[in-house]
């Protein structure tokens, strides 16, 4: 993952998080490795994941964070949150992992206040057709080498199904990463 990283996947995860302040929340934080990356304005973060040993990663990566950080095994589709308490939600590449995403959604804008952020940066099924006709086809054979990633997974669509008002959409890649700026009307 370093090379991606260095060759511009960072720039986008800090222009994702970018004016993010308060409670946040973090859905399939893995290793952790936008911990470095959140504003100085944020004061808690809380990242879920149910994969034990990313957990563990990324508790190497809070020690020192500027902020309080707590890590929880949990998956999105069912978050062990109050209604209403997180001033905004981040998922970075977990969107096309996540089992369902609908779900897990829906459980963010429950736990979301109202008018709090949620930002995505993920990778998306293209407009293109036969180039999403081929990411649709490759889909059954990473998902085995990649741990459940999908190459076909129309998350901006998923962000609007659940109601989110998308505020912005930027498009990296020719639209094959999308970072995705929405608020939860309440
Ligand atoms: C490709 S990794 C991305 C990790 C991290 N967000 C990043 O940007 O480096 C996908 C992550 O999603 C997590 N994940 C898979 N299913 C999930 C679910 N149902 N709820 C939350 N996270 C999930 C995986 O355990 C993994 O850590």
């Amino acid at each position: 993952m370093e090379l991606p990283e260095n060759l511009g996947l960072r720039r986008l995860r800090e222009k994702a998080l970018d004016g993010l302040r308060g409670r946040v929340l973090e859905l399939g934080i893995g290793t952790g490795r936008n911990l470095p990356l959140y504003p100085e304005a944020v004061t808690h973060l809380v990242g879920v994941d149910p994969d034990g040993a990313m957990l563990g990663r990324a508790r190497g990566r809070a020690r020192g964070a500027p902020f309080a950080v707590d890590l929880i095994p949990a998956v999105a589709e069912e978050l062990p949150f109050e209604d209403a308490s997180f001033d905004a939600a981040v998922a970075t590449l977990a969107f096309c992992t996540v089992q369902e995403p609908q779900k897990a959604l829906s459980e963010a804008r429950r736990v979301l206040k109202e008018g709090a952020g949620l930002r995505l940066l993920e990778h998306v099924k293209m407009d293109r057709k036969h180039v999403a006709w081929a990411q649709e086809k490759a889909t059954p054979i990473w998902k085995r080498l990649a741990g459940g990633c999908r190459l076909d997974r129309d998350t901006l669509a998923a962000v609007r199904e659940a109601g989110f008002e998308v505020e912005r959409v930027e498009r990296h890649l020719d639209g094959l990463v999308l970072t995705v700026f929405a608020r939860n009307p309440g």
